[in-house]
């Protein structure tokens, strides 16, 4: 029986443990890909992806482009400002045309919940969820997941603190998704407005106050606060946010030698994370985004119907 049969990525939610597997074993040999100096090989060749953002990315956008151009993809980019969607046509008419223009893929941010899932249903281009609202960002929690498997050797067990705006974050979802099936121990932490009781239904322990949340991390995934979902004042300001919830360089001293400090990125320097630590040796950032170039490659072979873990 082959492993991955499906055409989209719409979340991690829908993943079962072995499909998650099976991707992070397939990144795994693409990784070796961007370890070579020549750095393509002809997965793909003939294919087209087009990325389409609605909403801003440097990480994402650029790393599918990136991957996409390593299998030898062609790429097209297209953003909210550059499209039909501004003169009033439908994101339904607009991938429909996508389709009509011989898309094989289509990469899709958006701010709505859902919207990958709608077009994957009425789609038969293959449709990868780049983030939409605030409900899942699959690659992102994938190489979250893949950035601490290759550092540990193992997700079962792992001791995972993820602090911050929690209730807008997209990130937090598919990381929660994701560990929990792979048999990590989850910890929430941050204000009780951004992190609600209601989350441990998802198998994961809320606390809400970071020291208590740090003690025995193994992994500690630090989230930005999403302004741009937010409709209300969810605490008094950015000061007391740092003071209480925000990585500073007295609670990173007091971190595992082997901790890993990991962010999603874009960071806001000296809110969620001191500036030195997000530079420091525990830090994970940055390999983080390079590992995110093999995920994706990745989700955009087996996606394309790319069969087994290549050689
Ligand atoms: N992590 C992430 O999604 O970053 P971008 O918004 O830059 O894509």
């Amino acid at each position: 029986m082959k492993t991955w049969t499906r055409k989209d990525l719409t979340g991690l939610d829908e993943l079962t443990s072995e499909e998650i597997n099976f991707l992070l074993e397939t990144a795994r040999a693409f990784k070796g890909v961007g370890e070579r100096s020549l750095k393509k090989v002809p997965a793909l060749r003939g294919k087209t992806l087009v990325n389409f953002f609605v909403e801003p990315s440097t990480r994402t956008r650029t790393s599918f482009e990136v991957a996409a151009m390593r299998l030898s993809a062609d790429v097209v980019n297209i953003s909210a400002t550059a499209s039909s969607l501004q003169k009033g046509e439908t994101l339904k008419d607009t991938a429909l045309n996508l389709q009509a223009l011989q898309a094989d893929i289509i990469v899709l941010r958006h701010s709505s919940p859902g919207s990958a899932r709608f077009l994957s249903e009425r789609l038969d281009s293959s449709i990868i969820n780049a983030g939409d609202g605030a409900h899942e960002h699959p690659t992102q929690g994938l190489l979250d997941i893949f950035t601490m498997r290759e550092k540990f050797g193992r997700i079962t067990g792992l001791n995972v603190v993820i602090v911050g705006d929690i209730l807008f974050s997209r990130v937090a979802r598919s990381n929660i998704f994701g560990l929990v099936k792979l048999g990590a121990n989850v910890t929430l932490a941050g204000p009780s407005t951004l992190v609600p009781r209601s989350f441990e239904n998802l198998g994961v322990r809320v606390v809400h106050r970071i020291d208590e949340a740090l003690e025995g991390a193994d992994v500690v995934n630090l989230l930005r606060i999403q302004h741009e979902r937010q409709r209300k004042e969810y605490f008094p300001g950015l000061g007391e946010y740092t003071a209480l919830f925000g990585l500073t360089k007295a609670r990173a001293a007091r971190l595992k030698p082997s901790c890993l400090v990991m962010h999603p990125g874009p960071i806001n320097r000296g809110v969620e994370i001191d500036s030195d630590v997000a530079d420091g040796s525990q830090s994970v950032i940055l390999e983080q985004v390079t590992n995110g170039i093999a995920v994706r490659m990745a989700v955009l072979y087996l996606c394309a119907g790319g069969a087994g873990i290549p050689a």
